[in-house]
């Protein structure tokens, strides 16, 4: 069976494919089998596209993280289809996932902790644990307040702890323009001392390298990489103390990825904000977090970084256990 296969992994085409076609706005500008086109290629945005692909070895991340604890979970636990109603009534047992196995971990302040794992490992689950989006059991510190459960997570809780999705589609509005869309949480947490809401609006657009224009756009007229921008303007509305970040360049090619990830950075060096950043790009990790935990089944494996480098990527799961 021959197979066309698209996509913007470019490890994985290097893999699969005996001939590689390259597509810039419409029109295929190099062609070649796949040996030759990575070892040598011809067209500039073909090279432009190779050399966005992270390399592990080039640390983008040079400063050391802080040593003051910001978020700590102690055996965190997230249990999906608790008995419900119609459970009771016909008396039957619930159906119930654990997607997190009493999880504990540390992030510190301004740290970035990466976070991988198989599909269904539990990552987004324990990312909307901490934004208070699930329920879960056990406790959440955060900046010394211990938390039982999502009910104690208050206002000031839910300002400093920000998320970012991986489908800008499902977590912007269409119905809302962009400029309603970042001024949400403006006027829900207030807006910054001096400044009206239009003119932060304004300044968050410019922070994150979006024409002031946009504001009067509905998300359907921008880009994917336009779109996630918004989506961290509106999670930088007010500055946040740590950010969920789960699998937010997963949609995204690796040119556009990279400019994301110094926009990532360039603001985490601007309010020292630590990140959470759950990911399948095992070489990206490796470029930007100071801490890595492996999440499989609902458990997290591994919180440090030379374990998990000595471990490599292919045997990063243990099979038995
Ligand atoms: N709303 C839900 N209801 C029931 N089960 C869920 C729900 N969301 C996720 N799960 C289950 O929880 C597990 C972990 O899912 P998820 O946190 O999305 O993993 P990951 O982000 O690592 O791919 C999976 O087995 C998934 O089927
Ligand atoms: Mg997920």
């Amino acid at each position: 069976m021959a197979s066309l296969y698209i996509s913007h992994d470019l490890a994985l085409v290097a893999k699969v494919a005996d001939r590689v076609c390259v597509l810039e706005k419409g029109r295929i500008v190099e062609q070649a089998d796949t040996q030759s086109l990575f070892s040598a290629p011809q067209n500039s945005y073909t090279r432009k596209l190779i050399s966005a692909v992270p390399n592990p070895q080039q640390r983008l991340v040079q400063d050391a993280a802080g040593s003051q604890p910001l978020l700590t979970l102690d055996a965190l636990t997230i249990d999906y289809g608790q008995q419900g109603f119609v459970d009771r009534l016909l008396k039957r047992e619930a159906n119930t996932t654990r997607a997190a196995n009493a999880v504990s971990l540390t992030v510190h302040q301004g740290e970035i902790l990466g976070v991988v794992g198989e599909s269904g490992s539990g990552k987004s689950s324990l990312g909307k644990a901490i934004t208070g989006l699930v329920p879960f059991s056990g406790e959440l510190d955060f900046c010394g307040y211990a938390l039982q459960g999502r009910a104690q997570m208050d206002k000031e809780y839910r300002r400093r702890v920000q998320m970012i999705f991986q489908h800008p589609d499902a977590s912007l509005n269409p119905r809302m323009t962009i400029g309603e869309i970042i001024a949400r949480p403006l006027r829900l947490y207030g807006l910054p001392p001096g400044e009206t809401e239009a003119q932060a609006v304004a300044r968050l657009l410019e922070e994150v390298r979006l024409p002031a224009e946009f504001a009067t756009r509905y998300p359907h007229a921008l880009s994917g990489g336009q779109k996630q921008r918004v989506a961290i303007a509106r999670a930088f509305a007010n500055p946040p103390d740590l950010v969920i970040c789960d699998e937010i360049t997963a949609a995204l090619d690796v040119s556009v990825q990279a400019t994301i990830i110094e926009l990532l950075l360039e603001l985490r060096r601007r309010y020292g904000t630590a990140y959470l950043f759950i990911t399948h790009d095992l070489n990206l990790i490796r470029q930007i977090a100071h801490r890595v935990a492996v999440m499989y089944r609902g458990d997290v494996w591994k919180c440090c970084r030379r374990e998990y480098e000595r471990a490599g990527a292919a045997s990063l799961y243990p099979r038995t256990a």
